[in-house]
């Protein structure tokens, strides 16, 4: 059975990028489900960087195929400059290389700025988004009145009214939270030549999806964000607005259950979150600070898309054994474990005590999640550099040991660490 799902275990930002890299060497098709330019990954390739925003990360190979399924939305002008600058760096990408679903929606110029006046009318209450225009575009998408990438198949002047009456109908709603209206012409104007560009790509990828696995192809489905994000499992409505757990990469794509023979959930060795919302073992101060780095590095807590400081703390695993049940993972692979050493003490978050209960899975409500009180359990630290590892066996006993007590808390076995940024940077366990 060929599909290998590759979820985000925790809020985004787990290092997927290079987790799917590392899959992709032993697949034909890498194909994304869900989000769209709100999703950073960035893969270090000797001396060049790659940060990947709508582009799966299987384009990095040249013998696979990346597909963008129906369950993403996409800026087609921001995935041209993106195509460009990867083309820029060297990277071979052409309609043989890159199919882009003729279902998935587009975000519109309307979208990306109600986006921003929604934020704002929140104020203090404000999710923090990306501001890519992500929720406004999936609102568009369920209330049915959205504008889809097989829409550019279209003749270009049917596409060019679309858009622009799209972008009209926001204005009164633009205008009401005091913001400048939009010119629907010129708004459609910016996206013909994208259109154009793009037009080769689009094809039915749920049908190409099928003959290719009739025929034996393997599949790894890239989650972009995580199980925390995701509109239903995540902490509502702290989320993002689409499915980035694993029924979504079904959904998402137009395939059917019974292709999937793992699922993989990737988890940073500790946690950290962008945006609002609660996070029960945030810390603030050295160790923090520590954690995430000074911000020098492109590996360091710094949001990919945004910028923003991420906020860090102490794994969280309760949120990790929820995600392996909501995903039903069959395996983790945890990252960045080298930014762990050095610490004398590490900890684990086993439980919560919310109004004086042990919680094992995370509470419903947010008004909970705000209460609760991390149960730590405490874990000696490692001093070496374990960057040079690639064995179970090289790690030192600490870092073995923390590795075979996060597994046991979660019932998921963990089948592979990354200890660096590169690619060869991974220590697999079988
Ligand atoms: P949106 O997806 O831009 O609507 O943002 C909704 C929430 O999801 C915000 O808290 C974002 O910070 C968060 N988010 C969206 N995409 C990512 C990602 O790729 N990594 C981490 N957080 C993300």
């Amino acid at each position: 059975m060929p599909i290998t799902i590759l979820i985000g275990a925790q809020w985004g930002d787990e290092g997927k990028g290079r987790a799917v890299d590392w899959l992709a060497s032993s697949a034909d098709i890498v194909a994304r489900y869900a989000g769209g330019d709100n999703a950073g990954h960035t893969v270090a390739l000797g001396s060049e960087v790659y940060k990947l925003h709508l582009v799966p990360s299987g384009i990095l190979h040249e013998n696979v195929v990346s597909i963008m399924g129906n369950g993403m939305v996409i800026n087609p002008v921001n995935l041209v400059r993106e195509i460009q600058s990867l083309r820029e760096q060297g990277l071979d990408i052409g309609p043989e290389r890159l199919v882009i679903s003729s279902r998935a929606h587009i975000i519109t110029p309307a979208h990306v700025e109600l986006d921003r006046a929604r934020e704002l009318a929140l104020g203090d209450e404000k999710i923090g988004t990306t501001l890519r225009g992500i929720g406004p575009a999936y609102l568009d998408k369920t209330n049915r009145a959205g504008i889809r990438t097989g829409d550019m198949l279209l003749d270009i002047e049917v596409f060019a009214e679309r858009l622009s009456v799209a972008v009209a109908a926001t204005n009164a709603d633009l205008q009401q939270q005091g913001l400048a209206s939009l010119d629907p012409t010129a708004a459609a104007e910016s996206y013909l030549e994208a259109a154009d560009y793009l037009r080769p790509y689009i094809k039915d990828v749920s049908i190409y999806l099928h003959e290719a696995l009739k025929s034996g192809k393997r599949v790894v489905c890239e989650g972009a964000q995580g199980t925390m994000l995701d509109i239903d499992h995540g902490s509502y409505p702290f989320v993002t607005s689409s499915s980035p757990t694993a029924g979504g990469a079904l959904t998402g794509l137009g395939v059917g259950p019974l292709f999937v023979e793992r699922v993989i959930g990737v988890a940073k060795a500790f946690s950290t979150r962008v945006g609002g919302g609660p996070m029960p073992t945030e810390l603030n101060g050295e160790i923090a600070d520590r954690l995430r780095g000074t911000g020098a590095n492109f590996w360091d807590e710094y949001g990919t898309t945004t910028g923003r400081p991420r906020r860090c703390g102490w794994l969280d695993v309760v949120m990790l054994r929820y995600a392996a049940s909501v995903n039903g993972l069959s395996e983790l692979m945890l990252t960045k474990m080298d930014i762990l050493s050095g610490f004398d003490e590490l900890k684990l978050a086993v439980a919560y005590q919310i109004d004086g209960r042990r919680h094992d899975y995370p509470p419903v409500t947010n008004e909970q999640l705000e209460r609760a009180v991390p149960i730590y359990e405490s874990l000696p630290g490692w001093r070496d550099d374990i960057t040079g590892c690639r064995a179970l066996d090289e790690l030192p006993g600490a870092a073995r040991n923390y590795v075979k007590r996060v597994a046991e808390l979660c019932d998921v076995p963990i089948r592979s660490v990354s200890v660096g940024p590169e690619r060869e940077q991974l220590v697999t366990i079988f």
